[in-house]
């Protein structure tokens, strides 16, 4: 078996993290046009200019490694990308905006995951002008999940009141069935 060191693996998930952050530049815009909340859309397009930037980080530590950034497929961004299209063509409206909530949330956890081990392999490593540039990337990160997760209580609030308004059987059965499993634990 190959000799595989750390700074292996760190350059293997920065490839992996250019993959998806590619992928990401590519996905945004329709996030930002399929938002109905403007608020939300406007998030959305600001995260995509910080993700570009996030791009033209992981050039400048490539460059600084002597390596190329090219080369692999981050197949986990695949995965979520294809999730939140998915979400795009079975929802509308609000119900849709907490749906394209829930899928940036998923690329955002993901990306924090992936900056936070590769930030702790650069201060490893002793590659501190890389660390700066990870960890400012790792940061907008968490900021916008965090700006997300604030658009979520009133969004997620007018989809559920949508819910009562259009299907009020929805919660005349719910009710029914909490009915139904206090009588069973009473009995
Ligand atoms: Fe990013």
């Amino acid at each position: 078996m190959a000799q595989k060191t750390l700074l292996t693996l760190y350059v293997s998930e920065l490839k992996d993290l250019y993959s998806a952050e590619q992928q990401l530049v590519k996905a945004l815009p329709k996030l930002v046009k399929s938002a109905e909340t403007d608020e939300l859309s406007e998030a959305f397009a600001n995260h995509l200019e910080e993700t570009k930037n996030h791009v033209t980080r992981l050039e400048e530590v490539f460059e600084s490694l002597g390596e190329n950034p090219k080369g692999k497929k981050c197949v986990g961004m695949e995965g979520i990308v294809k999730e939140g299209a998915e979400t795009i063509d079975e929802l509308e409206g609000k119900v849709l905006d907490a749906g394209l909530i829930a899928a940036a949330q998923k690329v955002e956890h993901y990306e924090i995951a992936a900056y936070g081990s590769v930030c702790a392999y650069a201060k490893l490593l002793d590659r501190s002008d890389d660390l700066n540039l990870l960890k400012e990337t790792l940061e907008e990160e968490k900021r916008a999940d965090e700006k997300l997760t604030e658009l979520s209580e009133n969004v997620n609030q007018e989809a559920a009141e949508l819910q009562e308004e259009n299907a009020p059987a929805a919660k005349t059965a719910n009710r029914e069935h909490l009915r139904a499993r206090k009588t069973k634990s009473a009995a």
